[in-house]
C-alpha cells in the first residue's frame, strides 16, 4: 500500500510546521509526517521551512540569526488566512517528544544555508539517538553532501534523496553517497522511473501531490510513498483506490 506522508503536516488546512498541523495529520490518519529542520543563532535545532522567519510568521529575518528565546516570540501562525490561535515555532526536541510516542513514520528533511555549522548533522544525530526510532525514521536533504556525511555518521539510518532536477541513472548515484531511497518531485516521476525503483528494491517517494488526479495516478503506479499537503483527501483517494 502506498504510504501516505502529510508534508510540514497537514499543511493544506493548517499553518504548516507546527504543532496543530502534525495533530490533525495524526488525526487523519496518515502514516507519516515530513517537516523541516533548521538551526538558530544559538545552534538550537528547530522546524521551520524557509530560510527567513518572513512568509510564516510575523517576524522578520534568517532564522540563523535569531537566538531561540527571540524566535519562540514569534507567531508561526501569523500569516495563515484563518488560524487565530498563535502557535510557537518547535523545536526539533519539542516536536520528536510528541512525534516518537505516536506510530508515524517521520520524515525529517535537512535543511541547509550558506552559514551552516560544522556540527550540524552531529547535533541532529545526537538528538535523534535519544530516540530510538528506528525504522520509522527517514532522514532527508536535497543537500547530498550533508546525507553523505550522514551516511558516515550514522549508517545505521534510512536516507533519501530530494531531487527536482532529472539524474541519470539515480539507483548508481544514490548508491554513491549511501543514500537509500529517491524522493524525486512528482514532475520527474513517471511509470519507468516508479519501475526502476521497484526493479532495484529502491523506496520513492514522490513530493508535492496535492491534486486527486495526480494522486489516482501515483497510487495507480505504486510508489512507496506520497508526500501531501492533504493526508485526509489522499486517504479518501486510496481507500477509494482500494475498494
Ligand atoms: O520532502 C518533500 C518536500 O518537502 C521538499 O521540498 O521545499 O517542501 O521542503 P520543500
Ligand atoms: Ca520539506
Amino acid at each position: 500500500m502506498v504510504e501516505i506522508i502529510a508534508h510540514r503536516g497537514s499543511s493544506g488546512d493548517y499553518p504548516e510546521n507546527t504543532m496543530t498541523a502534525f495533530k490533525e495529520a495524526e488525526k487523519a490518519l496518515a502514516d507519516g509526517i515530513e517537516m523541516d529542520v533548521r538551526f538558530t543563532k544559538d545552534k538550537q535545532l528547530v522546524v521551520i521551512h524557509d530560510e527567513t522567519v518572513d512568509r510564516t510568521t510575523d517576524g522578520k529575518g534568517k532564522v540563523s540569526e535569531y537566538n531561540l528565546a527571540d524566535l519562540k516570540q514569534l507567531n508561526a501562525a501569523a500569516n495563515h488566512p484563518n488560524h487565530p490561535k498563535k502557535e510557537e515555532i518547535l523545536t526539533l526536541k519539542e516536536y520528536l517528544d510528541w512525534a516518537s510516542k505516536t506510530h508515524l513514520i517521520l520524515n525529517i528533511e535537512v535543511k541547509y544555508s550558506k552559514d551552516t555549522y560544522f556540527e550540524y548533522e552531529k547535533d541532529i544525530l545526537n538528538l535523534l539517538a535519544n530516540y530510538h526510532l528506528g525504522d520509522r525514521l527517514i532522514i532527508s536533504s536535497f543537500n547530498v553532501d550533508g546525507l553523505a556525511k550522514i551516511a558516515k555518521l550514522a549508517p545505521q539510518v534510512k536516507l533519501g534523496l530530494l531531487y527536482s532536477k532529472k539524474i541519470n541513472q539515480p539507483e548508481e548515484y544514490i548508491s554513491e553517497y549511501g543514500i537509500e531511497a529517491l524522493h524525486p518531485s512528482k514532475k520527474l516521476t513517471n511509470k519507468e522511473l516508479i519501475t526502476l525503483a521497484k526493479e532495484k528494491q529502491i523506496p520513492i517517494r514522490i513530493f508535492t501531490v496535492n491534486k486527486v488526479k495526480e494522486m489516482e495516478r501515483f497510487f495507480e503506479m505504486g510508489c512507496t510513498s506520497m508526500i501531501t499537503d492533504y493526508p485526509k483527501l489522499a486517504l479518501k483517494v486510496r481507500n477509494k483506490k482500494i475498494l
